[in-house]
């Protein structure tokens, strides 16, 4: 079995770690910003998004792009292939998306409306349609 199999295997793995932090986190903010600093929700929901940021969403992003590379530096055809320009793209938004989530985390922590509940809400369903493109380039390779 190749090594190149492998780090596919992982790379993926990782994938489905990071699609579950980018869920999660705000849905962390949310309750927050429907409570205020100091109230028991606001505290506790602050306390699991610094975890979930610090042990999966973080370590997960940064793996999912250097195994990705990886793959690219072991198989550089693929980098004349339509479908890796545009699931790159996409993914180069994911990450902007993943960026955008963490600083409005690092705002609402400090107690500032920075963005309204309902906003958040529909930006929380970002990530998902964002990696329904990317899986498609990705498995069925379409140009
Ligand atoms: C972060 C930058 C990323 C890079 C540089 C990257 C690069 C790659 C490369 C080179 C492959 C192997 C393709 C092949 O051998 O056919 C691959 C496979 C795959 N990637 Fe990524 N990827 C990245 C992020 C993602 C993300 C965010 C997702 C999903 C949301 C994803 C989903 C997949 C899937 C499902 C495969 C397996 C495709 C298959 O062989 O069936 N990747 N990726």
């Amino acid at each position: 079995m190749s090594l190149y199999i492998w780090i596919k295997a992982i790379h993926v793995i990782f994938v489905i770690a990071w699609m579950a932090g980018l869920l999660i986190f705000p849905r962390y903010k949310l309750h927050q910003l429907k409570s205020k600093p100091g109230d028991e929700l606001f505290e506790t929901m602050k306390d699991a998004s610094a975890r979930l940021r610090r042990i999966i969403l973080t370590p997960a992003l940064l793996i999912v792009w250097a195994l990705g590379i990886t793959m690219l530096l072991l198989n550089q055809t693929l980098l004349s292939s339509g479908w890796m320009h545009a699931k790159l793209a996409l993914v180069l938004i994911l990450s902007g998306v993943h960026g955008y989530f963490v600083s409005i985390g690092r705002k609402i922590d400090a107690g500032s409306e920075a963005v309204s509940p309902r906003t958040l809400k529909m930006l929380n369903e970002l990530p998902f349609v964002i990696m329904i493109g990317v899986v498609i380039f990705a498995v069925v390779k379409p140009f």
